[in-house]
């Protein structure tokens, strides 16, 4: 590394710190923390013992589905999309997180949360420890609504078997709803988010914990109370993932 590398690596550095520190970070998950919650990714793989044909299967599912949500015309959000985006990352991930629908950046991209609010929610990911393509992140509507504004009913209705699929297929031990669309469909509740966030619920025996969206953050940048709490819901879904 030559020293403008190394002053650009300080510099990334620095800023990653500030970040923890705004949303309260209070340790630093070590590499051997990361290796034990990820080991027991591979453990869960070995118990399930897939075989061959099984894995072959899912592969083929995982295919299939793809397929269908990239031609998908079931509701009128198909007329305006670049492309649909099915989500990405680990398809045995014990961590999932499920976000509203795509925005402008993830509808020229093809790949869920690689905007702004998504760079903020890499931001969390790594400081859980993880990285991104240890995780899987999928959203409740594949196609970007117009203006970003919130999918209508009869699009999350449309849509919505396909993130079920998805869930279906992942099993993860716990998932994280990113907002009031995701949390509002996989619990099944039009309580509001602050009444919601910070306690788990379930989807299908799966613990869901519900918190803030990246874009409300964004949107109140100057409230740190807020990033603390997602810091404190997020503590609670690592706690979890190490039982
Ligand atoms: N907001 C979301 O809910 N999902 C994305 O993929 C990007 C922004």
């Amino acid at each position: 590394m030559n020293d403008r590398e190394i002053v650009e690596k300080l510099e990334e550095l620095e800023c990653q710190l500030e970040f923890y520190q705004e949303l309260g970070v209070d340790f630093l998950v070590s590499q051997s923390n990361a290796e034990r919650l990820n080991k027991k990714e591979t453990g869960q793989l070995i118990h399930l013992e897939t075989t061959d044909n099984q894995a072959g299967d899912e592969e083929a599912e995982w295919e299939r589905l793809t397929r269908q949500i990239l031609g998908c015309r079931f509701c009128p959000l198909f007329k305006m999309r670049t492309q649909a985006v099915p989500g990405e990352g680990n398809r045995k991930a014990r961590l999932m997180f499920v976000g509203e629908a795509p925005g402008k950046d993830e509808d020229l991209q093809g790949r869920p949360f690689v905007g702004r609010a998504g760079q903020l929610l890499t931001k969390i990911i790594q400081a859980m420890g993880f990285d991104r393509q240890q995780v899987y992140i999928a959203n409740v509507v594949k196609c970007r609504p117009p203006e970003n504004r919130t999918p209508k009913p009869d699009e999350v209705k449309a849509c919505s078997p396909y993130l079920v699929k998805q869930i279906e297929l992942i099993k993860p031990k716990v998932i994280v709803a990113l907002g009031k669309v995701a949390t509002e469909f996989l619990l099944q509740t039009t309580r509001s988010m602050s009444e919601l966030r910070g306690n788990f619920g379930e989807y299908r025996g799966i613990p869901v914990m519900p918190t803030f969206h990246p874009s409300y953050l964004i949107r109140n940048e100057g409230n740190k109370e807020i990033k603390k709490m997602v810091w404190e819901d997020m503590k609670k879904v690592m706690k979890l993932l190490e039982t």
